[in-house]
């Protein structure tokens, strides 16, 4: 989701020369396949968006896998940037570096200041060793190696996959799939063509009831992948004074409102259940970004901007979803 909107961000802006490769054709986890890769196309700049991504189910099962793939692309990358002289490297890490019960919102002095999220504790410390490898690039060798900590995202090529999806592309998901099978049920009971009478008032029709996890009260961020996109090509093109920053919205929403919110995009008319006897997770998690904002860059698309593209493509997509296994 992330790579693929940075480089049709950069295409936009009039980048060419650009090299995007999948895992199966560069595994960053290859030490020989890395140094070869850096030997034949000796890029300029160098933007790391690949990592093992998933849950908390998927960290719990696999925590070696968590933490040691995701060191091994990002220290293949680093190493190999620092040893070809790349001009800027821009590292993707996440708000889970930042410890599980600091103060709201989340500023990058609260980094190591407290004990991580166990849940995904080893997802945590392999992005944290990648900050830390580009501060000390930074500092001992001068070079212009950043790291960009995105709040939640959300967009096109995202995973709906409800078994390991985040929160909002699930919803979406979830309400349009409840929408659906209503529009299916109304098309099959007007199989004979109805004589619609437009002095009547059509009664709208009530969508099937979306069970949702929790109680809605949770509060969190979302940022639009697109608008991060634009972030990074901001980081890219701009000289900036330290070497992390959060990146965000600045803005949060209750769980609950975030529902409503999608209900009404998608048109599902149903009633919503909350499930109380599952988890909500901690109650507020938001991202200071007074610190980038200072160097000029803040968010441009809304939410509900953003939540109305990303059904489109949604729709526009529903038969080449991913599937993406724990
Ligand atoms: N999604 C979010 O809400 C969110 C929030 C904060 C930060 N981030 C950060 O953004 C970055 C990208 O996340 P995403 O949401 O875009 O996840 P994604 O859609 O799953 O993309 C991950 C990418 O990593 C590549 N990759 C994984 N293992 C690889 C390997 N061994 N060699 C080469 N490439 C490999 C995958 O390539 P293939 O598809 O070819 O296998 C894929 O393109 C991550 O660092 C993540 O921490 C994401």
């Amino acid at each position: 989701m992330v790579g693929s909107a940075i480089w049709r961000a950069l295409k936009a802006k009039g980048y060419s020369n650009l090299i995007g490769k999948t895992s199966a054709e560069l595994d960053l986890r290859s030490q020989q396949q890395v140094s070869d890769f850096f030997q034949t196309e000796k890029p300029h700049i160098v933007i790391d968006a690949a990592a093992r991504v998933g849950g908390i189910l998927a960290n719990s099962e696999y925590p070696y896998q968590f933490l040691m793939e995701n060191m091994q692309i990002q220290n293949n990358l680093i190493d190999f940037s620092l040893k070809a002289d790349v001009e800027k490297f821009i590292f993707l890490g996440s708000s889970c570096i930042y410890p599980k019960l600091a103060p709201q919102p989340l500023k990058e002095e609260y980094l190591l200041t407290g004990a991580l999220e166990p849940t995904n504790e080893w997802y945590a410390i392999a992005k944290i060793t990648g900050v830390k490898a580009c501060e000390s690039i930074r500092k001992q060798f001068g070079k212009d190696f950043i790291s960009l900590m995105p709040t939640n995202l959300y967009g096109p090529f995202d995973n709906f996959d409800l078994q390991t999806s985040h929160v909002l592309p699930a919803m979406l998901r979830k309400f349009h799939e409840a929408k659906v099978k209503d529009d299916s049920i109304v098309e099959l009971s007007r199989s004979e063509p109805v004589e619609l009478s437009y002095d009547e008032p059509v009664e709208p029709t009530c969508s099937e009831p979306v069970e949702l996890w929790g109680s809605g009260s949770p509060m969190r961020e979302f940022l639009n992948v697109d608008d991060l996109a634009d972030a990074v090509v901001f980081a890219l093109e701009n000289p900036l004074k330290e070497s992390l920053y959060n990146v965000g919205s600045g803005v949060d929403l209750s769980i609950k409102e975030l529902a409503e919110l999608i209900q009404k995009i998608v048109g599902h008319t149903g009633e919503i259940l909350w499930n109380k006897s599952k988890p909500d997770g901690t109650p507020r998690k938001l991202m200071d970004v007074s610190k980038f904002a200072g160097e000029g860059w803040k968010s441009k698309i809304t939410l509900e901007d953003g939540i109305r593209s990303t059904y489109q493509w949604f729709l526009e997509n529903s038969d080449t979803l991913k599937e993406v296994k724990i």
